[in-house]
């Protein structure tokens, strides 16, 4: 089965973006682990990452109708995004929400929000890149 791996804004800049919150293992780095994770898995896993809204709309779009299921990591427009929530309303397969923090406890209220937890099946949070595993491990007990 296929999944996508999908991350939003900023996250590019993984393993130089504010390590002390987000860790040293570079996007690409991520990206060749959830590869190897969904291999030892059976899962044929794609990794993307955009700073644009409307690249992971259409991503999220296409995943709907071709029913495949989600790992997505949002970013900041997890926290905001009502396209995002409208997008991720519309999947059938398994969406999986995944953050590399645990925005809800971090000290800004604006982060406790996520318009994408009505919709997900999971949420990861607080783990690091293994969150990633984590969820690759859900989509494929499902
Ligand atoms: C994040 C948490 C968000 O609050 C933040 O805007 C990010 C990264 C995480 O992975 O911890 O860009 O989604």
């Amino acid at each position: 089965p296929r999944v996508l791996v999908l991350n939003g804004p900023n996250l590019g800049r993984l393993g130089r973006r504010q390590p002390e919150i987000y860790g040293t293992t570079t996007h690409a780095e991520l990206a060749v682990l959830c590869l190897t994770w969904g291999h030892e898995l059976g899962l044929a896993v794609e990794v993307r990452q955009t700073n644009h809204e409307g690249d992971l709309l259409d991503w999220l779009n296409a995943a709907a109708d071709e029913q495949v299921a989600v790992v997505l990591n949002a970013g900041a427009w997890t926290h905001y995004s009502l396209a995002l929530h409208d997008a991720c309303a519309q999947l059938e397969a398994p969406l999986v929400e995944v953050h590399l923090s645990d925005p809800k406890a971090r000290p800004e209220v604006f982060r406790h929000t996520s318009y994408v937890e009505p919709f997900a099946a999971a949420t990861f949070a607080g783990h690091g890149v293994e969150g990633y595993r984590m969820a690759l491990e859900f989509v494929a007990s499902r």
